[in-house]
């Protein structure tokens, strides 16, 4: 390697492996069993439209994915409403990679992405990586302050994060907040609006944020197959944006970038009324089970609109707390990475795993000094 030349924002950049796989817990810590709780999927397991879907395409994975791809594009785009169509979509390996496009394509010799530091971490992850740099605003009471952002706008800036709900706080910015943050922004920043956990929603304030792609302004809308549709293991996400804007980043995609299998699932999830309606159902009933439970411990939990729930102010070494949840079989993320760093972000389960995870919360916060 010595004598290689390298990139020196690729060589910056931290090795990204999946998180500790709950299987390596398992066998670490000697447990019979470990419940995750941790990747913000969805407890019900994929779309049962999905999986036939696959099944019955499976003798035909010899060929390249055709007119699939056209055929999930044409999906998404109409049930985006009546403005759009197939080359407002984009559709690559899960919304991160989306994120990577966008970064690739915009910060290709610098430039400055304005990034709030309680969020996802993948837009300053990749805005370093491709040589931008990302301007950091705190969050105000644990939620984006778009005010506070749109200062930072200046001359460099290219992109503007914008993670709507945002992991981990879980937590929704309205239509009149989005509506007045977007009158501030000038055309020649491109504003991404992140909307991974956006079918989980119950907040009818919630911004919609489609009207800004069919006004032509320069935004980014994307979404995942990987939460409520049950296909995180698929990595199929999609970008919808103004023709010519996705157009310029179709420019960074390689060939047959997803597979058929993938496309063709994620086609017929969409159509999976059942199965989205029972996990909205079932989050929106365990997110209910989990706040009375919270309540009970004592222990202070941000109301969300994922399917998830971030606890803040715990008053223990989270690090501590976290490791004592993996010794009682239970896998869930301290927020520091996500910059909340006195919180813990819990994916909602099924009903049993959620109790089994109040159970262990009980023992634990009992068990612990106070930090
Ligand atoms: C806010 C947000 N955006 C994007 C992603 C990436 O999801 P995927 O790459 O699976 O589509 C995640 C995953 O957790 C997320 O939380």
């Amino acid at each position: 390697m010595k004598e290689l030349m390298l990139d020196p924002n690729l060589s910056r950049a931290p090795v990204r492996k999946a998180g500790r796989p709950a299987e390596e817990l398992r066998q670490e810590y000697g447990l019979e069993t470990i419940i995750g709780l941790s990747g913000n999927e969805n407890p019900l397991g994929p779309s049962p439209l999905a999986v036939e879907a696959m099944r019955e395409a499976l003798p035909s994975v010899n060929r390249y994915p055709g007119v699939c791809e056209t055929e999930l594009r044409t999906k998404i785009a109409m049930r985006m409403g009546p403005g759009f169509d197939e080359e407002n979509v984009i559709v690559a390996n899960g919304s991160s990679d989306i994120l990577r496009l966008i970064c690739q394509a915009f910060l290709f010799d610098g430039g400055e992405s304005v990034v709030c530091t309680a969020t996802f971490p993948l837009y300053r992850l990749f805005t370093e990586m491709f040589g931008g740099e990302a301007v950091l605003v705190d969050a105000k009471d644990y939620a984006y302050d778009l005010p506070a952002m749109v200062e930072e706008i200046g001359e460099e800036t290219r992109l503007f994060f914008v993670c709507n709900p945002n992991n981990p706080t879980g937590t929704v910015l309205t239509q009149q907040q989005v509506d007045d943050f977007m009158k501030q922004v000038p055309n020649r920043v491109v504003v991404v609006f992140d909307e991974a956990y956006c079918e989980y929603v119950e907040d009818e304030k919630y911004a919609d944020t489609r009207k800004y792609v069919e006004e032509g302004r320069n935004v980014v809308i994307i979404r995942t197959f990987s939460k409520l549709y049950g296909l995180g293991g698929l990595r199929v996400g999609y970008g919808v944006g103004e023709k010519e804007l996705v157009e310029y980043l179709w420019r960074a995609l390689s060939a047959f970038h997803v597979g058929a299998l993938n496309l063709i699932g994620a086609a017929a999830s969409l159509d999976d009324d059942e199965h989205i309606l029972r996990s909205r159902e079932h989050n929106s009933k365990e997110k209910q089970f989990l706040y009375e439970q919270f309540k009970k411990l004592g222990v202070r939990y941000l109301p969300s609109q994922c399917n998830f729930v971030l606890l803040v102010e715990l008053g223990h070494d989270v690090q501590a707390l976290w490791e004592s949840l993996v010794r009682h079989g239970l896998v869930v993320t301290p927020a520091r990475a996500f910059g909340v760093p006195d919180a813990i972000r819990i994916s909602l389960g099924t009903r049993e795993e959620n109790e089994r995870l109040v159970e262990a919360l009980q023992q634990v916060l009992a068990e612990l000094p106070e930090a």
